[in-house]
């Protein structure tokens, strides 16, 4: 696999291996019984025995590894214990770990099982350490496979800890140690069954073998980290700070500094003060000499017995002297992109040699240092000093490391908790330009499945309304109440012809009244685009807005591009799925122009409803946001009493099907069953009576207040498939609303009685409840015990009134052409199937559905 062919491994030694992994695996399985509190107190147990231990075991790792700093190696061991203490003390890492009660989700941490842990030669306890002590927290076995220059340190590290954890309860075999160094034996254990997670440190060889076992892991790999020293540096401050961290455990370890960029204003006295603290630099000849040590093997790897030597041991050994007080040798690197990258220098020194390269620019410096990173360091660390954040932004942008300092050492730094708060670890993820899966500072939670348990949530509602409604006859007369300055009148010819301009004018105080009557029914952008310009060149503190439901509409979405010339009628008209998380973003300023809503007549709504239905070619587009409701609506019932019969028809059975629509919704509620019942209730009395003889003001009075109460109700329940086929047959064919609503109205209430093809999802609507809020409806006005008996006395009324009114019962007794219906079919099917209002009809409609709907709507029969 892979390429390698793979190695075989004696029977005896699997067997044994196996015993391993199985006794890892009862440990794991026993793990899993134990709660927060017992986890915790055999963490801290092995913590203690850790830090008690970290002296010798930096002695053991010196006298096992032969390199690095001994006192350096401490500080590594209390990372591992101390410092990860500090963090993991009081995280939860059992059960449930976190309850996010806003969202109604509980995380609970569940452990991976058996973890394999392959550990490097350069942190070869603190390494062990770690991820032993991460184990137990998340409740995992652990078994390690450390570099083969460093098993005992590992043994050790576990003797010591599994001794005071099994104290506390820690299962015997939750961690153990194979410390076989045969390829094979890597192989075989990468690919066992029992081992769950596969967890590398280590160069880029084992990296890469892990990714390929096929198993889930974390592998992170070595570095090669760039600093860039910008002019705005302190240069003193930055002078230590890098001699701290490079002579860090003789800069064994992979978050080191590898080469110094410094702007070349900076770069004489950035040396002059380097040379100050105790850092020597080297000559053309010396830096020779040094490569050929260090890296002259010729298979392009370092030579290990170069590796954490000081600085004047490792001079003496490339063949020349420097002062024993020597702390980092200095090698000078040329600025040339294409030389520094053949220069054997440009990669990671696990020594205290450190490269600089004098840079010519900002630019020129950070390609330098990205040059660094592609030379074994991508992923890994970067650090930068500048008092600049321009810079510092441009260096964070442009670097592929996982962490990027600033201002602060990298080899303690990376490691989290001494010069910075990232999270303490000793496993630093290199993201996938280093192979791994993440660029975490890994830790436990890295080392946990965590389990989302999300409980179902039904949002919040609402019921939105103007701010007032006057209604009933002489309401009108609200408006000499009305402070205005300049006022703008928008209407159509008719309207304005029939007087009721007229009767507005008369009751407006206002200095300057203007009138826009070029309103068409079913109103396009360019009527808005007109009516705007109007309202641009006036400037009015108040719109008045009277007339159908064509002309509220245009009203509205003439104030809206009025108040926000910047918004954009298309991205406001973006279809979607979800009111609340949808993508158009309506300006929410209060309003510069009020707006009052006047409907001469009782069917839309319009004057109360958050929509405005504009005609773009033959589509329909709506524009629906609160913003768009009128501030105030008046009802006044005298201006509706001129609509011929036909139109009060139409636009009265728009008012019923928006009652019958909202009643099923999915946002419908307690709230805007109120107004639906009530205005279903008020249109079966008055609209016969309404139709037959105009001059009925009862029956005018009870259907523009039922138009209302419609419109409020479906303001905040919203309407369904029938209002989607309305539009999309309208405006393809240039239908009347109501008309076409009317059509459908029969075919959609039984369409949404049957069992649904396919359920709606909607979080507030539990059970499919629409053929019983049908029937709750006909008991209230028709009674009827029986849910079926109700319910078919509701739509034997619909039938009726349809018939009654004389409405057209199908499409093409409204005056379609066959060939023109069937020629549009698909494409009015398309038009209904993305509108708007299907998304809130109780039941889903497909688009074979939509199709078999608007046939019925031509046929009349199903
Ligand atoms: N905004 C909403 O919430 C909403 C809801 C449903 C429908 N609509 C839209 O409303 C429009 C339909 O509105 P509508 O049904 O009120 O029709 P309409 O405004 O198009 O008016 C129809 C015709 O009747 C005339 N008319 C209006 N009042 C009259 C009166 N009192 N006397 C004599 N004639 C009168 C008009 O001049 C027009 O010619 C459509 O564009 C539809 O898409 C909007
Ligand atoms: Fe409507």
């Amino acid at each position: 696999m892979g390429g390698n062919e793979q190695p075989v491994l004696a029977p005896e030694r699997q067997a044994e291996i196996d015993e391993i992994v199985a006794a890892a695996q009862r440990a794991a399985s026993a793990f899993r019984g134990l709660d927060q509190e017992a986890v915790d107190r055999i963490v801290l147990a092995m913590v203690k025995a850790g830090i008690l231990a970290a002296a010798d075991l930096a002695l053991l790792a010196l006298e096992e590894t032969r390199f690095g700093v001994v006192e350096d190696k401490m500080v590594k061991n209390y990372v591992a214990t101390e410092f990860l203490w500090d963090y993991l003390k009081d995280k939860r890492s059992v059960g449930v770990i976190e309850e996010d009660a806003e969202r109604n989700i509980v995380y609970v941490a569940d452990p991976i099982g058996v973890v394999l842990a392959v550990t490097p030669i350069t942190n070869p306890t603190s390494t062990v350490l770690f991820k032993a002590i991460v184990a137990a927290k998340t409740r995992n076995a652990i078994v390690f496979r450390p570099s083969p220059y460093a098993v005992r340190c590992a043994e050790r590290v576990a003797e010591v800890l599994r001794a005071a954890g099994e104290r506390e309860g820690l299962p015997p075999g939750a961690i153990q140690v194979i410390p076989d160094a045969a390829r094979e034996v890597t192989h075989y254990l990468f690919r066992h069954p029992g081992i769950d997670f596969i967890w590398t440190t280590g160069g880029p060889k084992i990296v890469k073998l892990a990714s390929q076992s096929g198993k889930p892991g974390i592998s992170v790999g070595p570095g090669n980290a760039p600093i860039y020293l910008h002019r705005t540096a302190d240069i003193g401050g930055a002078v230590v700070d890098i001699l701290i961290s490079k002579t860090f455990d003789a800069s064994v370890i992979c978050p080191a500094e590898q080469t110094c960029v410094v702007d070349g204003e900076i770069y004489d006295a950035v040396v002059a003060e380097f040379g100050r603290m105790g850092a020597q630099l080297l000559t053309e000849e010396q830096i020779a000499q040094l490569s050929e040590y260090s890296f002259g093997g010729g298979d392009d790897k370092v030579r290990l017995e170069a590796v954490g030597l000081s600085a004047p041991e490792l001079a003496r050994r490339a063949g020349f002297e420097v002062d024993p007080a020597t702390k980092v040798l200095l090698a000078p690197l040329p600025a040339d992109l294409g030389a520094l990258g053949r220069h054997p220098l440009i990669r990671e020194k696990l020594m205290p040699v450190l490269g600089l390269v004098r840079a010519a620019s900002e630019q020129h410096a950070i390609e330098v240092c990205e040059l660094v990173t592609e030379h074994g360091g991508l992923g890994h660390t970067s650090a930068i000093y500048a008092a600049d954040d321009d810079v510092i932004d441009r260096y964070a942008r442009a670097l592929r490391t996982g962490r990027i300092l600033v201002n602060a050492p990298t080899a303690v730094g990376a490691l989290g908790g001494v010069y910075n708060s990232l999270t303490p670890t000793l496993s630093l993820g290199c993201g996938t330009w280093g192979g791994s899966s993440t660029t975490d500072n890994v830790n436990y939670r890295n080392l946990l499945n965590i389990k989302t348990v999300s409980r179902r949530r039904t949002p919040p509602q609402w019921f939105r309304v103007p701010s007032s409604t006057y209604f009933n006859a002489g309401a009108l007369d609200n408006l000499r109440d009305v402070g205005t300055e300049v006022a703008v009148i928008v209407t159509d010819e008719a309207t304005e012809e029939r007087g009721a301009v007229d009767e507005i004018r008369k009751r407006l105080r206002a200095k300057q009244v203007r009138v826009f009557s070029e309103v068409t029914p079913e109103p396009d952008q360019e009527i808005v685009r007109r009516g705007l310009d109007l309202l641009k060149r006036t400037r009015p503190d108040l719109v008045v807005a009277v007339g159908g439901g064509s002309v509220l509409d245009a009203a509205k979405a003439m104030r809206l591009f009025y108040e926000h010339p910047d918004a954009d009628f298309d991205d406001l008209a973006l279809p979607f799925l979800d009111a609340r998380k949808r993508v158009a973003n309506y300006p929410q300023a209060p309003h510069s122009a009020r707006l009052i809503a006047v409907p001469t007549t009782a069917g839309t709504g319009s004057e109360v409803s958050p929509a405005a239905v504009i005609t773009v070619g033959d589509r329909k587009a709506t524009l629906v946001d609160y913003s768009l409701v009128p501030d105030t609506a008046i009802v006044d019932p005298l201006l509706s009493m001129s609509m011929p019969p036909a139109v009060t028809a139409d636009t009265g059975i728009d008012a019923l099907t928006h009652a019958l629509e909202a009643t099923v919704s999915i946002f419908s509620s307690p709230y805007s069953q109120a107004f639906s019942t009530q205005a279903a209730a008020l249109i079966f009395q008055a609209l016969p009576r309404a139709y037959d003889d105009g001059g009925d003001l009862e029956a005018r009075t009870m259907m523009t207040n039922a138009a209302t109460l419609a419109g409020l109700a479906f303001s905040n329940a919203f309407v369904g498939v029938n209002h989607a086929l309305a539009h999309a047959v309208g405006a393809r064919f240039g239908l009347p609303h109501g008309r076409a609503n009317g059509i459908f109205l029969p075919h959609v209430l039984r369409y949404n009685t049957a069992v649904p093809t396919k359920f709606m999802p909607a979080p507030g609507y539990s059970s499919y409840v629409a053929p019983a809020k049908y029937a709750q409806l006909g008991r209230v006005i028709f009674g009827g015990r029986e849910e079926e008996e109700a319910r078919g006395r509701l739509f034997a009324a619909v039938d009726d009134l349809l018939a009654r009114l004389h409405m057209p019962r199908t499409l093409k007794d409204a005056g379609i052409a066959e060939e023109e219906f069937l020629g549009s079919l698909s494409q009015v099917t398309m038009a209904a199937f993305t509108d708007l209002s299907i998304r809130t009809n109780p039941r889903m409609p497909l688009l074979n559905e939509v199709t078999q709907l608007l046939r019925a709507g031509y046929y009349g029969a199903p």
